[in-house]
């Protein structure tokens, strides 16, 4: 199969391959725009950007504005493909990003981790393209829906199934006992669904399938299910170009998937991660003590949950021991770090 361009409204990506945003900062400028100069979509995280800001611990949300409109215009500086950022709707504070990001001309925002419903009105009167995340065509006519309320239909929809990383859409019981539908099934119901509004308002919006992908049979596989487009991280992460540190790609070049759980994540969702020391720790009830708020997630337990979640990524993306997210394939991932280049050649060619 040879690949088709990517079409969201006026942008064309020459590749269909979006690479999805990792969290917290584990795709930053570098990345993105490594994977935007090979003609794919990059994607800056937009969660807690300011990490590595000196007042991130007084000032949390002014160090993420400053980093995210600084990570933003770094990437502009290394291409001139497309740059996304994803931003989760469950972050404190996810209209300002929103905001500051339009402000910045991001091209795409690609938003989850609960329903993205206010994108339409934050992005109104830009040129910035809509992507909300789903795990179901369900989910995926909820958000339409209120879209449309707002005379707005989303630029494309991504699909992300159960074998992906990070924050998850599905119950954590149907994880555990893998009760769940395939992304390829999923893919079918959300592509169908989406058709119904393709021929009632004469537009396309093309469906992207996330999750588990590795490979080019795997590309092949959800786009014959209907997908236009795949978002792909965890292949991502062991690259030179990756914004985390090196232990962190060498944790997932040592992982087999034995090493990976899924977890109760502070956020209230499950999630996929590495089964480090410190999540261990946690959950054993001998974690680190939480005495700071970061002020990342809306709603956040801090009196209940088992660790803060910020603390956990910070440590990890930093190189020592905290959280770190995988998806379910992590282990079939080749032993060897790569360049952005070199994985992209082998997924197309
Ligand atoms: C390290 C890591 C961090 C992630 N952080 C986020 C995030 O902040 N927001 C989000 O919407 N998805 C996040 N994801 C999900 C990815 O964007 C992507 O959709 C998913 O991992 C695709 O599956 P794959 O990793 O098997 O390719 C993360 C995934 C990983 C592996």
């Amino acid at each position: 199969m040879k690949f088709r361009e990517l079409k969201i409204g006026d942008l064309t990506a020459k590749l269909p391959i979006i690479q999805g945003g990792m969290g917290i900062g584990v795709s930053l400028s570098n990345l993105a725009s490594a994977v935007a100069n090979e003609g794919g979509i990059g994607v800056i995280s937009g969660v807690q950007m300011g990490f590595r800001e000196p007042d991130f611990a007084t000032n949390p949300v002014e160090a993420n504005l400053r980093a995210l409109r600084s990570e933003i215009r770094k990437a502009r500086e290394k291409t001139k493909g497309i740059i996304g950022i994803n931003l989760m709707a469950a972050m404190n504070n996810y209209e300002l990003y929103v905001k500051e990001a339009v402000k910045e001309k991001i091209d795409i925002i690609i938003s989850g981790a609960g329903l993205p419903i206010a994108l339409p009105k934050l992005v109104q009167g830009s040129n910035t393209k809509i992507a909300p995340i789903v795990s179901s065509a369900k989910a995926a006519k909820v958000i339409i829906n209120s879209y449309l309320k707002h005379d707005r239909l989303p630029d494309a929809v991504v699909v992300e199934g159960p074998l992906a990383g990070g924050h998850l859409g599905f119950k954590y019981e149907e994880l555990i006992e893998k009760s769940y539908k395939s992304l390829k099934q999923i893919t079918v119901e959300v592509k169908e669904l989406i058709k119904t509004y393709e021929d009632k308002y004469d537009v396309k919006i093309p469906v992207i399938s996330a999750g588990g992908i590795r490979t080019k049979k795997d590309i092949e596989e959800v786009m014959e299910a209907g997908a236009d487009g795949v978002q792909i991280a965890s292949l991502f992460v062991p690259t030179v170009e990756c914004d985390a540190h090196e232990n962190f790609k060498r944790a997932y070049l040592e992982a087999t998937n034995d090493d990976v759980m899924i977890i109760k994540s502070p956020v209230g969702m499950p999630g996929r991660a590495l089964k480090t020391n410190f999540l261990l720790n946690s959950i054993n009830g001998e974690g680190e003590l939480i005495n700071k708020c970061y002020l990342c997630i809306k709603n956040c337990d801090t009196k209940n949950i088992p660790y803060c979640i910020t603390t956990g990524l910070v440590n990890s993306v930093t190189g020592g021991d905290g959280l770190i997210f995988a998806g379910a394939d992590v282990g079939n991932i080749e032993k060897r770090l790569k360049t952005v280049k070199e994985v992209i050649d082998e997924l197309i060619n």
